[in-house]
């Protein structure tokens, strides 16, 4: 069984080190090399459906989340605003990511994530994510920061295109839109 107070702890440790994304990274390889042990763990602390149900552990330095996703499940295009590390341990997530130029998005590539697949992205990242396969995904995400309350970030209006400041309750509204999840 994954212990996640172990894993919260040696992220916090790793925190202190000269680059705390890399050993977040080397952390998150280790926990998602045994799936049935990080998802068991999951499920226990887990309440609910929801993006916020989802979050195992959060402070001003770290959060330590959850991902499920359902085929065909789309997010709107978001920043975070500090370091992210996303490991996938059960089906694909696909990242596109962005670049925001005079108010417009556009796309300047993408990346497949593949069960096993560790990513770290860069605190000015732009992306959204989606599950390409007709198979549930699983990943951990890890932030430098709080996925909640981090000053600074932004979702784009899927409708309008517009970018908006973000809002935990409002991107799941939009990714219920985008995905047709009533
Ligand atoms: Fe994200």
């Amino acid at each position: 069984m994954t212990d996640l107070d172990i894993f919260v702890k040696d992220c916090k440790s790793a925190l202190k080190s000269d680059d705390p994304s890399a050993a977040v990274a080397g952390l998150v390889r280790t926990a998602i090399a045994d799936p049935d042990a990080l998802d068991s763990a999951f499920k226990e602390r887990i309440t609910g459906k929801s993006l916020r149900d989802r979050i195992v552990f959060s402070d001003d330095e770290l959060t330590v989340v959850q991902i499920a996703t359902v085929p065909g499940l789309q997010s709107p295009v978001h920043n975070h605003n500090m370091w992210a590390v996303i490991g996938v341990y059960e089906g694909e997530e696909y990242n596109a990511f962005f670049e925001e130029k005079n108010g417009e998005l556009a796309q300047t590539g993408e990346k497949l994530l593949k069960t096993g697949d560790v990513a770290v992205l860069a605190p000015e990242t732009i992306h959204a994510i989606n599950n390409p396969i007709e198979q549930k995904s699983n990943a951990i995400h890890v932030y430098g920061g709080n996925l909640v309350s981090r000053e600074g970030r932004s979702m784009w209006n899927p409708r309008t295109k517009e970018q908006e400041d973000y809002e935990i309750g409002q991107l799941s509204e939009y990714t219920k839109e985008l995905s047709g999840i009533a």
